[in-house]
């Protein structure tokens, strides 16, 4: 099967097996078999935060459970949705329903059942905000079981799916605890900026939602006309002694201050201030807006935009001293 179509920065590569789940009955069936317990095997949802460098020689699981549904208890709103639901159709979902909690995750790409993953994030909120429960099916146990907040494990674009739990659950849906009553987020500069521009004082979720996608469209490329994963590294963190010593080297550096003596650092500056920033080799290039986003320019392989990833590491590494992870799944 031809994995072109099922990755966003539309590399080409093959999967030897690939089956597609459109309910918790089905992943019972699946796994009732012995030859694919024991498969190797990678669970994708939209395919926007992968990297296929090769052939993929196991089983492909695409999960495709659909349909949302909500019950509003008081001012709290349940809102169910199928691994397969499209994060963004959720978001429009809620935002028209006036269900606040996910308008500032407006327009990121990938799937619901992706998102807990690597707990999604963007303008000030993160998915552990509103998460309230998932099912997931765990092959070894052979049943559908409840996941609450802290048996997720979240963490800055982390989770325990990534960890501990990698390939042996599959999320089938996710819960959010949303709310009726919103609390309007906008600590972000640029939604502030934005919503000054448009002369709107009291924003409400409709209109959070209308500015995070337009700070999108006009900041990231859009994977269905240029190949990309978003951002393909993580944030640094580092301590606050790692801290001083490097702004003292580079007294303009872009960082946060996070709880727990911790900085977060700008690895799109960092990245930008290594001499990255728009910079094409073959077909492989940093998005010109934005230095941490790596674009397929044309017909890129997954093994030269892997290799173009590890120059950015070297080069930022040597500048900076800090070594880049990547955000991206690599297979
Ligand atoms: N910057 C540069 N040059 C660049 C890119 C960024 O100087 O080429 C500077 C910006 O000027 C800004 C700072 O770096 O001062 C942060 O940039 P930005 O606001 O664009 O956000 P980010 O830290 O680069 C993160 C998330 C994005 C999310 C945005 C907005 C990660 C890995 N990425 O990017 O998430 O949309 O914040 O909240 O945390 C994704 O995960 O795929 C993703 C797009």
């Amino acid at each position: 099967v031809s994995l072109k179509n099922l990755n966003t920065f539309r590399v080409d590569a093959h999967a030897r097996w690939f089956t597609e789940i459109h309910n918790e009955g089905e992943l019972q069936e699946l796994f009732a078999e012995d030859r694919w317990r024991v498969a190797e095997r990678f669970i994708l949802g939209g395919g926007s935060n992968v990297l296929f460098t090769r052939d993929f020689g196991g089983l492909i699981i695409r999960m495709s459970i659909p349909g949302i549904a909500h019950e509003i208890k008081g001012d709290d709103v349940y809102v169910t949705a199928g691994a397969g639901v499209v994060w963004n159709d959720l978001v429009k979902y809620c935002v028209d329903r006036g269900f606040a909690g996910i308008e500032n995750l407006s327009l990121i790409p990938g799937t619901v059942g992706a998102s807990p993953v690597q707990n999604i994030g963007a303008y000030g909120v993160e998915l552990k905000d509103v998460f309230h429960s998932c099912r997931a099916y765990h092959i070894d146990r052979a049943e559908v079981i409840a996941f609450s907040p802290a048996d997720c494990e979240f963490d800055y674009r982390d989770s325990i799916f990534k960890r501990a739990l990698k390939n042996q659950v599959l999320i089938s849906s996710v819960t959010f605890k949303l709310s009726l009553v919103p609390h309007i987020n906008i600590s972000y500069g640029a939604i502030r900026q934005e919503l000054e521009a448009r002369g709107i004082t009291h924003p409400n979720i409709k209109d959070v939602s209308s500015v995070v996608s337009s700070i999108r469209v006009e900041k990231l490329p859009d994977p269905s006309t240029i190949g990309n994963a978003g951002s393909f590294f993580k944030n640094p963190v580092i301590d606050e002694h790692e801290f001083v010593q490097l702004k003292s080297a580079f007294p303009d550096i872009v960082h946060y201050c996070l709880p727990n003596s911790t900085v977060k650092l700008a690895a799109g500056w960092m990245i930008e201030k290594s001499g990255w920033k728009g910079k094409q080799i073959k077909q492989t290039a940093t998005w010109k807006n934005q230095a941490l986003v790596i674009v397929n320019a044309g017909n890129a392989s997954g093994s030269e935009i892997y290799g173009f990833s590890e120059a950015i590491i070297n080069d930022v590494k040597e500048k900076f001293n800090i070594t880049l992870e990547r955000e991206v799944n690599v297979l």
